[in-house]
């Protein structure tokens, strides 16, 4: 070391050392944990968006529609009878629907031991999964599960009725929509990336038609809670949808903690 550079003392050694993520990370895990519900339409953003805020504020992050479409896998496997109640309830108590967090920081989902991460977001999966998710006794199961998660707070958690039903109780409920033919695009370029080529006509008719019976379902049909906050992601990027939910997020947790109900 040259003889007139000064010595760096201990202490200020180590806070060079700490880079302003960590300490910004140091900050949002001193506040207050929230329950964030982001619900919407087929490829609004909302997993991706939802993945990235959990990451950002050191939160856990939960797919609920992966929990359907792992449910709609078991189903299609063994053959079960969908308007059979008995039936669906016996093959729900065989199922165990978990997440792992992979070496890369994203929670993967496993049926009953087996990562099934890639196989449930299949076309063949998107066809059924709407039919299996309005039977009553799946809901009830998959409602039940997301609950427990989000028991510890520090949760983000997507679907389409987290903030109505899930969590109704949810300090920050986002409802996500898009364009069409904009979600379509992007859910083919999803499907691309696991060697799945689909054509636009036909993931555009599995949009609608989940769209439609997701909507339109006797039990927790999709619709924006009245408290969510709308975000249209038809022409802003995913870096903005997630800028603009960590800020409202932040807002919600410097504010002083309240009971919960
Ligand atoms: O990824 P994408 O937005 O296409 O759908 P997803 O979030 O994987 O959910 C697949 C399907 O599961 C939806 O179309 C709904 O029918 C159902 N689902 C639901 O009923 N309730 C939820 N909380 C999440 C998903």
């Amino acid at each position: 070391m040259p003889a007139n550079k000064p010595a760096i003392s201990p202490s200020i050694k180590n806070q060079t050392r700490t880079s302003p993520c960590l300490v910004r990370l140091k900050i949002v895990n001193r506040m207050r944990k929230i329950i964030i519900a982001i619900d919407g339409y087929s490829a609004c953003g909302k997993s991706t968006t939802a993945l990235e805020v959990a990451r950002v504020l050191n939160y856990r992050y939960i797919d609920s529609g992966a929990m359907y479409r792992a449910v709609t896998l078991y189903f299609l496997d063994k053959h079960v009878a969908l308007t059979n109640p008995r039936e669906v309830s016996r093959a729900l108590q065989e199922i165990k629907v978990s997440f792992v967090v992979n070496s890369k920081g994203i929670s993967e989902v496993f049926l009953n031991g087996i990562n099934v991460e890639k196989e449930i977001r299949r076309m063949h999966i998107s066809e059924n999964v709407s039919q299996v998710s309005t039977i009553r006794e799946v809901r009830l199961a998959m409602v039940e599960q997301q609950r427990r998660m989000g028991k510890d707070c520090g949760v983000v958690m997507d679907g389409r009725d987290i903030g109505t039903v899930v969590f109704p109780q949810a300090e920050l409920k986002i409802f996500l929509t898009a364009d069409m033919l904009v979600r379509a695009f992007r859910r083919q370029k999803e499907l691309l990336l696991h060697d799945d080529l689909v054509d636009i006509d036909t993931i555009v008719e599995n949009l609608q038609q989940r769209d439609s019976i997701d909507s339109n379902r006797a039990e927790s049909p999709l619709r924006k809670a009245d408290d969510a906050i709308g975000i249209d992601t038809t022409h802003i990027t995913i870096d903005e949808q997630v800028d603009e939910v960590v800020r409202l997020a932040l807002a919600k947790m410097i504010l002083q903690p309240k009971p919960r109900a």
